[in-house]
């Protein structure tokens, strides 16, 4: 018999589903590409592609086993993955974020089904960091990754040189670097430019665009994907648009709330491969996956957001 909290997780994650809208919805958890589908964006460095709506774990998967956050949290991947969703970011230092996405993936069977993102954290050495992500794949259940990054270019040179051994072994298929603070954008543009790695993670929003100046034109020369994190500036722009109508255009866009705008605003520049924005919510990540159907932002629709949030 089920449990009431049981009971209402699925009534809860059944009303998400619905919520997905003209998002097209598989029960197989891997809608096939066309019309109403998640659109893909190509990885220069193999061709392969991935949907341009990912999600991140920071703070949403640090919870306890057993708490109701845990429960919702099986609903936002249910929901991830049946919008068509794969790529999913975390690290060994969002407190127990690894352990968490680890075990509902395994609970669910659908680590075949993602795209797992996950770093070299806050370790200093090439012993240290093997060992972090040997236990980094004990905690997420798995034998590989598809992309291991050097998390906030700590110990930059030696762990790079170790996520590219670890490539050429087969456990993982891409490398990459990653920052969230603009003050970090013209170093991290130097490194990507001598060390052309396969990926870079950014911060980028309709208020914080200095990526635009260096990092995406690099990316678009150099042929490396970009991932977006903290396209809600960590949840700080809804604030700023509470009771703010959308833009007129919006809904001609598909777009019906301020996060789909903020997210396909991020998207709209054409360097941008993926966003991931985080939520423990799973009509949240209903909300969030819709931003990737529907066509790109135009200049003024762009200028009207950035407006909008001045
Ligand atoms: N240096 C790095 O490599 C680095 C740094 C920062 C982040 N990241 C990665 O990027 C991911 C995203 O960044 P972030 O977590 O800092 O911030 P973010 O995605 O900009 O914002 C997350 C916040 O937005 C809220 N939210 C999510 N969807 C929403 C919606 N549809 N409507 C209203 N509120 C919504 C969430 O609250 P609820 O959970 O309550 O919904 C949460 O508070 C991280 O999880 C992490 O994987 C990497």
């Amino acid at each position: 018999m089920q449990t009431r909290r049981r009971f209402l997780t699925s009534t809860s994650s059944a009303a998400a589903l619905l919520a997905l809208g003209p998002l097209r919805v598989s029960a197989e958890a891997d809608p096939a590409p066309g019309e109403g589908a998640l659109a893909m964006r190509t990885i220069p460095a193999t061709g392969e592609k991935i949907p341009v709506i990912g999600m991140g774990t920071s703070g949403s998967f640090e919870v306890g086993q057993g708490t109701p956050e845990y429960a919702a949290l099986r609903d936002v991947l249910k929901i991830f993955f049946a919008g068509g969703g794969t790529v999913i970011d975390t690290a060994p230092t969002y407190g127990n974020a690894e352990d968490v996405l680890g075990a509902l993936l395994a609970e669910q069977g659908l680590r075949p089904k993602s795209w797992l993102a996950t770093k070299l954290s806050g370790v200093n050495g090439r012993e240290a960091g093997l060992a972090q992500f040997d236990s980094t794949l004990g905690r997420l259940k798995t034998d590989k990754v598809e992309l291991l990054q050097v998390h906030n270019l700590g110990d930059l040179k030696t762990q790079l040189a170790l996520a590219r051994e670890l490539k050429a072994e087969g456990r993982t298929r891409y490398v990459g670097v990653t920052h969230y603070l603009e003050y970090a954008h013209d170093e991290l543009a130097d490194i990507i430019a001598a060390e052309k790695p396969d990926f870079l993670q950014i911060n980028y929003s309709v208020v914080t665009r200095g990526a635009e100046k260096r990092i995406f034109p690099l990316a678009r020369d150099l042929g490396v994907a970009v991932m977006i994190n903290r396209a809600f500036e960590d949840g700080k722009l809804f604030a700023r648009v509470k009771d703010k109508p959308l833009p007129d255009w919006a809904a001609a866009s598909g777009i019906t709330s301020w996060a789909q705008a903020f997210l396909r605003f991020a998207l709209s520049n054409p360097a941008v491969t993926v966003v991931i924005p985080a939520t423990g919510k799973p009509h949240r990540q209903a909300d969030n996956l819709k931003a990737g159907v529907g066509p790109d932002l135009t200049a003024d629709e762009r200028a009207s957001l950035i407006a909008a949030l001045a």
